[in-house]
């Protein structure tokens, strides 16, 4: 719990501090990676460059300062679940939280100047801390059940396949070298690879086979255009990595659960968010379950549509599944074209809904699930970048 007098100031420069919320981060990162230049290897260079890792730091913890001075409630659970499976899949550790803490109160004081009182400094970082301990233990208890830890996140796995999918998607096999706990259908991985004159970088990958498949990661590479480079990690995994290389990969994290029992579920990507509905949908298939199942998925065309071919073989032996496919091209028969139309999606009130794909893609389809009556609270979503849903008025990320 927030003290009394930290609750008053935090009540009364909260709405400065949101303001100038991604300021403040910008100076964070600046500052923590010139006295730490070892951490650039931690974070996501892409994310640091594009921006939304500042945005999803400031709204995190502008979320949580709101919540713990009770000006407004955020779903904490969900938010510190999503961040610390994050964090445990790229071996964040505890002492890391003093160096962040350091830097995040000095950039609040750099950027805040004369508002940036003793008072004012000590009641964010009191909400820095209550923050950070909850992260901290949560890590705690997630490297416990991975049987990983901070000093050793990353453990070595073979490349044994790698198929192309589509013309920008690729899917490698990895066999790991020692024991891995089996990942739940919708967690995702943690891949390193060493990049020639950049030193190392991490993405995550979402396990695009069954548990108990082989380890299975579907990666769309990220083309230049326009201002934008080509993705680092993507580019070197579908252009350098063969059959027979290593690569560091962490255990599977990720809150995106299936909710359990027979009631309906609503399986709904985009593009290459079609990976944890995929492997949601083999473990469905594989274990015979009767509860009906709508798969909504939504591609430019059937050829750039990553794993196509998984998909309707799972849907054909699924007892009660049912398919509706947007493609904005060449659909042909059976198929919808253009983008997903809301008014289409078939809601049954009763669904837990799992969604994947860009933003507007799940605004959309979640438009159409709250306006059928679906609970808010029913509906979770993956994010393949920084969630700058978290704490804003997004779905869940884990099932009630
Ligand atoms: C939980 C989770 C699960 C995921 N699952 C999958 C999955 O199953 N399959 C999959 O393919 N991906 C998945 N991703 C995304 C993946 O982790 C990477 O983000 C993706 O592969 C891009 O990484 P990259 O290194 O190739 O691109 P990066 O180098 O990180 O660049 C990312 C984007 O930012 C742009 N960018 C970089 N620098 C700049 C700049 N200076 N200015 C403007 N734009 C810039 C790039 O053009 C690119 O489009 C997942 C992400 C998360 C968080
Ligand atoms: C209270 C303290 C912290 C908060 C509130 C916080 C918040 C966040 C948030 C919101 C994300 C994005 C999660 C997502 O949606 O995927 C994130 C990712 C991340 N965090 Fe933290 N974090 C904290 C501490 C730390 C520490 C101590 C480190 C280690 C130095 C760290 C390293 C990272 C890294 C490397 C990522 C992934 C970056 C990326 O993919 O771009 N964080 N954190």
């Amino acid at each position: 719990m927030l003290a009394p007098d930290s609750v008053l100031v935090i009540r009364a420069t909260a709405d400065t501090v949101v303001r100038h919320g991604v300021e403040i981060t910008g100076r964070f990162y600046d500052r923590m990676f010139e006295a730490h230049p070892e951490l650039l290897e931690l974070f996501n260079r892409g994310n640091q460059a594009n921006g939304e890792q500042r945005q999803a730091l400031a709204m995190s913890v502008a979320a949580v300062a709101a919540h713990f001075a009770g000006i407004k409630p955020v779903p904490l659970a969900s938010i510190v679940g999503r961040i610390a499976h994050k964090h445990a899949s790229l071996g964040v550790t505890p002492s890391q939280y003093v160096v962040v803490g350091r830097h995040l109160m000095a950039a609040i004081g750099e950027v805040l100047g004369d508002a940036a009182t003793p008072d004012v400094v000590a009641a964010w970082d009191e909400v820095f801390w209550l923050f950070a301990c909850l992260l901290v233990a949560e890590e705690s208890r997630l490297y416990e059940r991975a049987g990983s830890s901070f000093s050793r996140p990353l453990t070595p796995h073979t490349v044994t396949g790698v198929h192309r999918e589509t013309d920008d998607v690729t899917s490698f096999l990895l066999e790991p070298e020692s024991r891995v706990r089996p990942h739940s259908p919708g967690q995702y991985v943690s891949v390193a690879v060493e990049l020639p004159g950049l030193g190392r970088q991490i993405r995550q990958y979402t396990v695009s086979s069954a548990p108990g498949e082989p380890l299975r990661v579907t990666v769309k590479r990220h083309r230049a255009g326009g201002d934008r480079p080509a993705g680092l990690v993507s580019t070197h995994l579908h252009d350098v990595v063969r059959v027979g290389d290593r690569l560091q990969v962490s255990p599977p994290f990720g809150d995106l659960a299936l909710p359990a029992g027979d009631g309906p579920l609503l399986l709904a990507s985009a593009g290459v968010g079609a990976t944890p509905v995929v492997a949601a949908l083999r473990h469905l298939a594989a274990a015979g379950t009767p509860r009906p199942i709508t798969v909504v998925h939504a591609d430019r065309t059937p050829d750039t549509h990553p794993l196509r071919a998984d998909l309707l073989d799972a849907v054909d032996s699924l007892p009660d599944a049912s398919l509706v496919l947007w493609y904005e091209r060449d659909g042909g028969p059976g198929t919808h074209a253009g983008l997903v139309d809301p008014a289409l999606i078939p809601v049954d009130p009763d669904t837990h809904a799992l969604l994947c794909g860009p933003l507007p893609f799940m605004r959309t389809v979640r438009r159409a699930l709250l306006d059928g009556g679906v609970r808010a609270d029913r509906v979770q979503y993956e994010v393949f970048g920084p969630d700058a849903w978290l704490g804003a008025d997004a779905p869940s990320h884990t099932a009630s």
